[in-house]
């Protein structure tokens, strides 16, 4: 077999916000494939960083006090000790703000300027004065221009799923502060993909999976879009070099950041860097034929990975992936991950009540290598941890190890027939297991090991060593070296999955390193080492502690947008957590009149997945026709009948394409629930009234 060079990386966790259990989905299936590469004796290099520029990290920064440097930093040593402790083993984990990074971002645009991909455009964009800054799509709200269906970013709608301009939308607010932005002509610079349109067509089906490149040579039927690269002022970010007060759009410097990460990498292992010498920023391992090039990404990000990427850096002459392997999303017990559940778990959070080794065997149980979305389904999770890993693979070990080493002095014997055959059964199934690992069909490396977990339990039973064991000690050893020569190859097939794990068992038997081939080993005449727990049962007490450290008190829960790569149906873009609205004077919410109505009728809206339409008793003003976005918070309108609301009375009345609404009800629910279109954004801000 000849030794391969290969750069693996796994998409970029913005610098803005935990690692939850939805990006393991992706790191630990990274981490997997890239360990089995360097089992197989492959050189294998894991590049991965923060991803840190983009409004989302600018606002949350400011919203903290402190610089947006600061916050990067803190969010490095964190991602990077989570990580860590998940047993994901990058090879370099840098920053996209790097020096490195912003040369590579302005040598790769002047490239693409060269080629006369780079065009200008002067477009109307949704600016806020007293944010004094031009509102990207995730900070803008409003209703859709096309169905009227209110509380919809800037980009698209969730209610009819018709894309459009953020400009476009009625009665836009900015989310950031409440206000009403005004447009405002902007000139953006773009990366023309036309010119591309031939290379990209036939680039794209060979170098991702079929479902995936189907659906994005839909787009070919038509010229190819240019994508706008540029951000106004204020932004965090690099300034694109002859203008200023403008940044390139995270998504051009974050891929960058693979390369950039690599450079890093390879300056360290040169020793070029941290002695004051300031190293040149090599590309060559990136671009050398001979060097495979792999991205893991989530499939929410996929435009960006197979169709803006590969156009940078053919355009800039750069090497482009091999393949694009992409996975879907995860669910928790089979929905979408929840903080008000409990179900959006940080890493930190699960790794307080559960060990790693759990998650990332029962992920690779369920990873098959497709872009399926993949249930997190926690009684399953206990159950499978427990009878596969626990009772069924590592209960091997155990009882042999632990028979050997208290009545045999810890000494192996022989193999003999039987035994021989057990060895060489497991031996066979290496090849098999190995194409499965390179497939990505970690369910598969999981099924085939205990089938061969399963052969050794069959054959311990067997022979019962328990009865042997008083009056035939050699016959036992005979018994017990078999059984343990079976569960060591078992171990190192699973060291990619498990490394601790496999580290443990390598120690109990004695030996300093194992490689794939270490299996055509058997060991006889051994002597063992002390027995380590290698992993204990889990219990649902476990479980249920994580969820309730996770679950956040509906108001709190910032579900409305948060925002998580590996769980989220939604395209990427510049996103972030919900921030809280500058403080109001005391004067501005005097403005409201808050009145108390009764509820007449209330009824579901024809074609609506949100809007409730509410008929109110208010009293001396008469009826009030009022819609609100509330429906999934509410499911039984009728419920409400006879209820007293809180609703402003003297706000604008509002044409929306199923009538006008004549106020605004305040509710205060679960954001997540009722998708964050309960509040006029004037008033909202936590639960200011009651329902
Ligand atoms: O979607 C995300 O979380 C992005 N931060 C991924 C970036 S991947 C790469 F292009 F840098
Ligand atoms: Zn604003």
């Amino acid at each position: 077999m000849s030794k391969r060079r290969i750069i693996v990386t796994s998409a970029l966790p913005y610098a803005n916000g935990d690692i939850h259990l939805g990006h393991l989905v992706e790191y630990v299936q990274t981490d997997f494939w890239v360990r089995f590469q360097k089992l197989r004796g492959h050189e294998c290099v894991y590049i991965c960083a923060d991803d840190t520029h983009g409004t989302p990290i600018m606002i949350r920064a400011r919203k903290e006090g402190i610089t947006p440097e600061q916050l990067i930093a803190r969010s490095h040593e964190v991602h990077l000790k989570d990580f860590t402790d998940f047993q994901v083993s990058f090879d370099n984990y840098y920053t996209t703000n790097s020096p490195e990074n912003k040369e590579l971002s302005e040598r790769i645009y002047a490239a693409a300027e060269k080629q006369g991909f780079i065009t200008k455009k002067t477009t109307p964009q949704l600016y806020c004065e007293h944010c004094k800054m031009f509102l990207p799509d995730r900070f803008v709200k409003g209703s859709c221009p096309k169905c009227g269906a209110t509380g919809q970013y800037g980009d698209s709608c969730d209610h009819c799923g018709s894309t459009y301009g953020a400009e476009e939308l009625g009665n836009p607010v900015c989310t950031t502060c409440g206000g009403t932005p005004v447009v405002k002509d902007s000139e953006h610079l773009y990366f023309e993909l036309e010119p591309q349109h031939d290379y990209l067509e036939k680039w794209i089906p060979g170098h991702t999976t079929s479902d995936v490149s189907n659906k994005l040579l839909e787009w070919f039927k038509e010229p190819l879009r240019g994508w706008c690269i540029s951000r106004d002022a204020p932004y965090f970010g690099f300034e694109i070099p002859g203008y200023t007060d403008k940044f390139f759009y995270v998504w051009v410097d974050a891929p960058i950041g693979y390369i950039a990460s690599l450079a890093d990498w390879l300056a360290k292992a040169k020793g070029k860097k941290g002695k004051g010498e300031s190293a040149e920023v090599d590309v060559s391992m990136w671009n050398d034929e001979g060097v495979e090039l792999y991205h893991f990404i989530g499939k929410d990000i996929i435009r960006f990975h197979c169709l803006f990427w590969p156009g940078m850096l053919h355009a800039a002459g750069f090497k482009g992936p091999d393949k694009v392997f992409v996975h879907g999303f995860l669910t928790v017990n089979g929905e979408k991950m929840s903080k008000s559940k409990g179900t959006f778990v940080n890493a930190r959070t699960y790794l307080d009540n559960l060990p790693p080794e759990a998650l990332r065997y029962y992920y690779a149980a369920k990873l098959g290598g497709t872009t399926d979305d993949m249930d997190l389904n926690l009684t399953d999770f206990v159950q499978r941890v427990n009878s596969d890993l626990v009772g069924k693979i590592t209960n091997i070990a155990s009882r042999g190890g632990q028979m050997l080493q208290k009545k045999l002095e810890g000494k192996l014997g022989t193999l003999d027939a039987e035994g021989r055959a057990l060895v060489e059964k497991c031996r066979a199934a290496g090849e098999t297991i190995a194409k499965f690992y390179e497939d990505r069909r970690f369910n598969q490396v999981v099924v085939e090991i205990c089938k061969l977990a399963d052969a050794a339990n069959e054959y311990f039973d067997k022979r019962e060593p328990w009865k042997t064991v008083k009056t035939d000690a050699e016959t036992t050893r005979t018994t017990l070296t078999a059984a343990l020569n079976a569960f060591r190859i078992i171990a190192i097939y699973l060291k990619p999955i498990l490394p601790v794990y496999a580290d443990k068992a390598m120690a109990f038997f004695c030996e300093k390193e194992w490689t794939w081939e270490s299996v055509n080993a058997a060991l006889e005449n051994a002597t063992l080492g002390a027995y380590e727990y290698l992993a204990s049962r889990i219990d649902q007490k476990q479980v249920d502690a994580m969820i309730a450290a996770a679950t956040v008190k509906p108001a709190d829960s910032g579900e409305v947008s948060h925002e998580s790569r590996a769980s989220k149906n939604k395209g990427a873009g510049d996103r972030g957590a919900k921030p809280l609205k500058p403080e109001i004077a005391f004067l501005d919410f005097e403005k409201l009149d808050l009145r108390v109505g009764v509820v007449e009728s209330c009824e579901i809206v024809p074609k609506s997945a949100k809007l409730l339409k509410f008929v109110l008793d208010a009293g001396s003003l008469g009826k009030r026709t009022i819609f609100s976005g509330i429906r999934q918070a509410y499911p039984d309108p009728a419920a409400l009948v006879g209820k007293e609301v809180v609703f402003v009375a003297n706000l604008a009345p509002r044409k929306m394409s199923v009538g006008v609404s004549e106020g605004m009800i305040l509710f205060a629910g679960e954001p997540g629930s009722c998708g964050g279109v309960l509040l006029p954004t004037a008033v909202a801000g936590g639960g200011s009234v009651v329902s």
